[in-house]
């Protein structure tokens, strides 16, 4: 898949390992900075990660942030981006199941490396069920 990937920089180390774990699994991955750990605004990476999607030009995004909940927030402001922030692999996995999540939004405050690379792992390897939760996301969709 085609993957776009953001951070500020309390994200900064994070991104790194998500990034070659991403290549590892064969993704296509576009780096959308912030590419060291001078303090930024986690909004611009948000809009630039979000951007790649809604123009057709990434499947998915992760972003990066201390919580991982700004980002989130500064995603879901964005028409078509259902961004999740997770700290497991349960939530991981079924907000693509059942939200049909297109971004997920880690906390490197949150979580260690290794929970991050599974939370990574279990977003990608699922798959949206449809069904009764397309019609929620529709749902969603008309609150906007
Ligand atoms: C930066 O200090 C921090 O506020 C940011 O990374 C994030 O946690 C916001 O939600």
């Amino acid at each position: 898949m085609r993957i776009a990937i953001g951070c500020d920089h309390a994200g900064y180390r994070l991104k790194g390992v998500l990034i070659d774990r991403l290549h590892a699994l064969g993704h296509s991955v576009t780096d959308f900075g912030t590419d060291g750990t001078a303090s930024v605004d986690y909004p611009d990476h948000a809009h630039l990660v979000t951007g790649a999607i809604i123009a057709g030009e990434a499947d998915l995004g992760v972003l990066i942030c201390g919580t991982g909940i700004g980002m989130s927030m500064a995603a879901n402001k964005r028409p078509g981006i259902r961004a999740a922030a997770v700290s497991e692999t349960f939530s991981a996995r079924a907000t693509r199941e059942h939200n049909d999540a297109n971004v997920i939004c880690i906390g490197e405050r949150v979580v260690g490396p290794g929970v991050a690379v599974d939370i990574l792992d279990a977003f990608l390897g699922a798959s949206f069920e449809g069904g009764r939760h397309q019609r929620r996301i529709d749902k969603i969709e008309s609150l906007g």
